[in-house]
């Protein structure tokens, strides 16, 4: 065995590994007696994963804490080197040191951007249903939320783009890109892109495009920054990046932003020191650069198991519990799931996974009025973990 076919193979095995997340104040594992009423339901809800990191960056934040000493640190040239490599490797875009800033999180990001770019009571654009802090930190910031609904052409979700330049015409501050897009798990294509990016240009909307989920797309797609896509774009387009879903990071925090306009940087950036949150953390800092810089093999093998997960809940689903749909995602590893034929309103469907199957998912509803009917499955867990809750679910439905 050669040392690529001895990673493959380790990476496997780490991946069907189940490990025991109990007591570490986990909000998918720790909060089920809270928010499901039961310590017996499986969680398959929030975007996290149940594998362990990749092991270079567990090893690389070993190492800083055998150092010792966590006082305030800045973050330094090595950090950008590893973000500009990784654009530019993984996603061909070639970005500049001085486009770059950092955040905590795409959430936090996102609401210091409605705070630059707009003020309460202006419009702001969403495609529902979305991931729902998008409306959550909207009302929060008494900005006025408008939905660009999108829309299920039998096969897949596709943009209202008619309606969308309506909107943006009728004076829209600000658009918040979903892209890939959760739940409904699109990886937008070029055409699409390009369209969105003129539309905003041409009625001079900020378009803020989280792209939080890039690195993780299914074969025959191809994610691509939309930035990307034009020189003029790059004026009025912020993108939202981070290596936390790519590589299970979330609880680090460290997320970064792509800010080309240097108006519109140093306007962020005013906004985030008056919030006194431009230290980075150390470790944050650290698990970014070792992921980026040295665990991309560990990526591709993620991405492997993500599809085979994919394809077993497909066929599983197909042959056992027909009175659902899997809307098939080309990108995430979150799975929109038609539950409309079971026949329930969204307290039924909740109390049906919560209290009767025993299963976490995200009931539909709060991602929006379009997702009515539906819930989003996480399948970044062991395969063990998935044939559980899926049989759960099928035991249920065939019980009543
Ligand atoms: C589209 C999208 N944006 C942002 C986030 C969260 O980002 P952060 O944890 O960096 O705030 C998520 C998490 O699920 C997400 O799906």
């Amino acid at each position: 065995m050669n040392q690529q076919q001895a990673e493959k193979f380790y990476h496997k095995k780490m991946f069907d590994q189940k490990t025991n997340r109990l007591n570490t104040s986990c909000v998918k594992w720790d909060l089920r007696q809270q928010l499901f009423g039961g310590t017996d339901v499986l969680p398959m809800w929030i975007a996290d994963m149940d594998f362990m990191a990749p092991p270079s960056v567990i090893d690389a934040l070993v190492q800083r804490a055998r150092h010792g000493v966590f006082g305030y640190s800045f973050v330094p040239d090595s950090y950008y080197a590893a973000i500009i490599n990784w654009l530019q490797r993984r996603h061909g875009w070639q970005v500049e040191k001085e486009w770059l800033a950092q955040s905590p999180g795409i959430v936090p990001a996102l609401c210091m951007l409605i705070r630059c770019f707009s003020a309460p009571g202006d419009k702001i654009i969403i495609q529902q249903p979305v991931y729902y802090p998008f409306s959550e930190i909207i009302a929060l910031n008494d900005r006025v939320l408008v939905n660009n609904a999108l829309k299920f052409d039998g096969q897949r979700y596709i943009m209202d783009f008619v309606e969308l330049e309506q909107q943006l015409a009728a004076g829209a501050k600000i658009f918040i890109f979903c892209s890939p897009h959760n739940p409904v798990g699109r990886v937008w294509n070029k055409d699409e892109l390009e369209r969105v990016g003129q539309l905003c240009q041409k009625y001079n909307t900020l378009l803020i495009s989280d792209e939080i989920h890039a690195d993780l797309v299914y074969p025959d797609h191809k994610h691509i920054p939309i930035a990307s896509l034009a020189k003029s774009f790059l004026n009025n387009i912020i993108t939202c990046m981070s290596p936390s879903k790519t590589f299970n990071l979330a609880g680090l925090q460290a997320a970064y932003l792509i800010i080309p306009n240097a108006e519109m940087r140093k306007r962020y950036e005013k906004e985030q020191h008056s919030l006194c949150l431009n230290y980075p953390n150390n470790f944050g800092i650290v698990a970014l650069e070792a992921a980026y810089n040295t665990a991309e093999s560990w990526l591709d093998e993620l991405l492997v198991y993500l599809a085979a997960n994919l394809k077993y809940l497909t066929e599983f689903i197909v042959q056992y519990i027909p009175q659902i749909k899997v809307i098939h995602p080309e990108g995430t590893y979150l799975v929109w799931l038609d539950c409309r034929a079971l026949g329930m309103n969204g307290t039924e469907l909740k109390n049906f996974f919560y209290q009767e199957a025993k299963v976490a998912l995200d009931i539909g509803d709060k991602f929006g009025a379009g997702g009515v009917g539906f819930a989003r499955i996480n399948i970044a867990c062991p395969r063990e973990l998935l044939v559980d809750g899926l049989q759960r679910i099928k035991d249920t439905i065939h019980a009543r």
